[in-house]
C-alpha cells in the first residue's frame, strides 16, 4: 500500500514538474480578451473568447461551410464541444489548432484559453 501511495505521488511529481517547464518553454505572448476569471459563465468571459476567436467560422449559420459542422454560438453546443474545443485550442488530438489558420489560441492568448479551461472546471456555469 504505501508503495502504490509512494509510486502516485512521484507520477505527479513528474506530470508536474513536466507541466511547469511547458509554461516556461511557450510563455503567454498576451493577455487580452474575456480576462477576467472572478466569476466564470458562459455569458460573461466564455462567450466573449468564443464570439472574439472562434463563432466567424462556428455559427449555425457558418459552421457547415466554414467551421466544419461544428457548431458553438448557444450555450448547450459550447458545453458540448468545450473539451474538445479546449484540446483544439493547444493544437492536441485534433487535425489542425484553432482558430484554424493559427499555431492555437493558447499560445497567443492564454488568459483566453484559461476561460475555457477554468469555465469546464467549474462545470459550466451559465
Ligand atoms: C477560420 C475558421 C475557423 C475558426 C476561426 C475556428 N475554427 Fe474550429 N474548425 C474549423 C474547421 C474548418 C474545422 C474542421 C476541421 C478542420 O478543417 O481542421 C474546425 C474544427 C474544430 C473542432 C473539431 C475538432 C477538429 O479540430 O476537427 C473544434 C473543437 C474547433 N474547431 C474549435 C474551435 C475553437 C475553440 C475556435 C476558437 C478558438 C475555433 N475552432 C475557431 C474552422 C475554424
Amino acid at each position: 500500500m504505501k508503495r502504490i501511495v509512494l509510486s502516485a505521488l512521484v507520477l505527479v511529481c513528474i506530470a508536474s514538474c513536466y507541466y511547469d517547464k511547458y509554461y516556461a518553454i511557450h510563455p503567454p505572448l498576451t493577455t487580452s480578451t474575456g480576462c477576467d476569471t472572478t466569476n466564470i459563465k458562459y455569458s460573461g468571459q466564455v462567450q466573449t473568447v468564443l464570439n472574439t476567436y472562434c463563432i466567424s467560422c462556428h455559427s449555425t449559420s457558418n459552421a457547415a461551410n466554414l467551421g466544419g459542422g461544428y457548431v458553438m454560438d448557444t450555450y448547450g453546443d459550447a458545453r458540448h464541444q468545450a473539451p474538445l474545443a479546449l484540446n483544439a485550442m493547444k493544437g492536441i488530438g485534433v487535425p489542425n489548432p484553432m482558430p484554424k489558420g493559427t499555431a492555437g489560441l493558447y499560445f497567443t492568448d492564454s488568459c483566453s484559453y484559461n476561460v475555457i479551461k477554468l469555465w469546464i472546471s467549474k462545470n459550466y456555469p451559465q
